[in-house]
């Protein structure tokens, strides 16, 4: 969604603690001072891709070093945050923090706290008018949160949300996968997603495949600003070239130390 407000979490206490996904080898510990460089840079990079965008900050907390992937603290529309409700016992102390950031500053929260959810790292607006909202299913995410959020981010207007079945355990969340450009297109591995999945996407939006190489160096977890895409600097610039010509500028970033964790880009922003 064309974006106005982004939340993002400074790594003050990133770390690799656990191991709760395929990316995490807890043999290769986190350099925490060029993640912080790291961040920084998306951070300017955002901010320098649009007049239109501002990032806002939330404070991290010790014993939590997954807090800086802001992406699954919840998912909003107008001024309602529907909280993630997360799968591990490690993250779950997340929540509490996040409320209290959305609360401060003025969304009302709500969600569930039997149904697990991971926020917008399972669930992206995106199709004609935004009106769709992809939720990620399977490794995070429960199939019941999409009622759930259908009914409690009911605000009268005209919107759905399409559960997309993840497949592949590299690709646990929907946004390492799947990221919509605009209102009609979206880049997709496809084979993260079981083969309903990939048809019920291509209803909702166009769809340009990106190869397993480049969704191996999170492609898909990507931020964009307008027209502007920055994503972890790939090995070739096929992507790059492709979104070039519909009229995308791709700016790389070094997020080396995020995909330690399994996250990159996109995993360190929410669209507020
Ligand atoms: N280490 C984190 C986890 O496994 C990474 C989260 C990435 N976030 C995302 N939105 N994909 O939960």
């Amino acid at each position: 969604m064309a974006a106005k407000r982004i939340l993002m979490c400074r790594p003050t206490h990133f770390e690799l603690k656990y191991s709760i996904n395929p990316w995490m080898d807890m043999r290769r510990g986190v350099n925490r001072q060029k993640a912080m460089q790291q961040w920084e840079a998306l951070r300017q990079g955002i901010e320098a891709a649009g007049a239109q965008v501002s990032v806002m900050e939330a404070e991290g907390a010790d014993n939590l070093p997954d807090m800086v992937f802001a992406a699954n603290a919840a998912v909003v529309k107008g001024n309602k945050a529907y909280l993630a409700n997360f799968a591990h016992p490690e993250r779950k102390g997340e929540r509490y923090f996040y409320e209290q950031w959305f609360t401060q500053n003025g969304y009302e929260c709500v969600g569930d706290l039997d149904i697990p959810f991971e926020g917008a790292g399972d669930a992206l607006w995106g199709g004609s008018g935004y009106r769709t909202l992809f939720v990620g299913v399977g490794p995070r995410t429960d199939v019941r949160a999409l009622k759930d959020i259908t009914t409690k981010l009911d605000d009268g207007s005209s919107w759905k949300a399409i559960g997309c079945r993840l497949v592949d355990p590299r690709f646990y969340h929907i946004d390492t996968a799947f990221c919509p450009l605009n209102d009609q297109t979206a880049i997709v591995y496809p084979y993260a997603f079981d083969h309903i999945t990939q048809h019920n996407m291509r209803n909702e939006t166009d769809l340009i495949p990106v190869s397993e190489k480049d969704a191996s160096s999170f492609a898909c977890n990507a931020v964009v600003v307008g027209k502007t895409v920055l994503m972890h600097q790939q090995k070739s610039d096929e992507l790059a070239n492709k979104l070039e010509k519909i009229g995308f500028s791709v700016k790389y970033l070094d997020m080396s130390e995020f995909i330690k964790s399994g996250g990159s880009a996109k995993c360190c922003t929410l669209a507020i």
